[in-house]
């Protein structure tokens, strides 16, 4: 089973991959976490280029690094996971780039969805958990994350761009009501896991 976390950066994404991977593992199953961009040598160089402040990168090309970065890993990770049966846990994937690229970066959404396809493969998860939670309440938990150093180049984008993202996230989860589900992320760390884990058990196709 494959399951993508999503939202604004700050968001407690990562926080929740780790609970649900804990929990998934006291059960038995053998689970494989990664992070977009990341997790493949080539996707982990791509993601230095695309995080430091050093130089701009133009929206279009942010696009295609991105979905580089993403078809290396769908090859040599996610495909050969999913094949061997375990769990695959994505710290963001293709929603990622339709929000932030195709609605914060407002590039043609069309050609967003080209990208994402030929990037993919055409491997979506089976289901997508976007933890939502406002640019302020983001920006207060990362200034109160000793562990976060400087702002990344996207996390330099400001606070008009991280509202196009999320209500970026907002239009997907109208589009996909069924993989993509809406948390909200105000709440208690094991109050949203409570609720990951309910929405996973309510998927009857997968016992967990
Ligand atoms: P992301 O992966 O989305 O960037 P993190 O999981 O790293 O977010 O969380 C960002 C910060 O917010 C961390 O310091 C984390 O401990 C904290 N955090 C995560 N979830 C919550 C929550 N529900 N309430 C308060 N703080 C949280
Ligand atoms: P990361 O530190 O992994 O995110 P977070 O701060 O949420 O833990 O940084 C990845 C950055 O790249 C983040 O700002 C989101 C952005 N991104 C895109 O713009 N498009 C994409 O397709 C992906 C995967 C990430």
């Amino acid at each position: 089973m494959f399951v993508s976390f999503e939202g604004i950066d700050g968001s407690g994404k990562s926080t929740q991959l780790v609970l649900l991977r804990e929990v998934l593992e006291q059960r038995g199953h053998t689970v494989v976490t990664i992070r977009e961009p990341g997790a493949t040598l080539l996707s982990e160089s791509i993601r230095e280029i695309l995080l430091s402040t050093k130089q701009t990168i133009t929206p279009t090309a942010e696009l295609l690094l991105f979905s580089a970065a993403r078809t290396q890993l769908v090859e040599k990770v996610i495909q050969p996971t999913l094949e061997r049966g375990s769990f695959i846990l994505c710290d963001r994937y293709v929603d990622s780039t339709t929000a932030y690229q195709g609605y914060g970066r407002m590039l043609d959404l069309e050609s967003v969805r080209l990208c994402n396809r030929m990037a993919t493969k055409g491997v979506m998860p089976d289901v997508t958990f976007f933890i939502d939670v406002g640019f302020e309440q983001a920006q207060q938990r990362m200034q109160f994350d000793s562990s976060v150093g400087d702002p990344d180049r996207m996390e330099r984008s400001g606070r008009d761009f991280f509202e196009r993202v999320r209500n970026g996230y907002l239009a997907i989860a109208i589009d996909e009501p069924h993989r993509f589900v809406v948390i909200d992320g105000l709440r208690e760390r094991s109050e949203i896991h409570d609720d990951i884990v309910s929405s996973l058990q309510q998927r009857s196709a997968f016992s967990i």
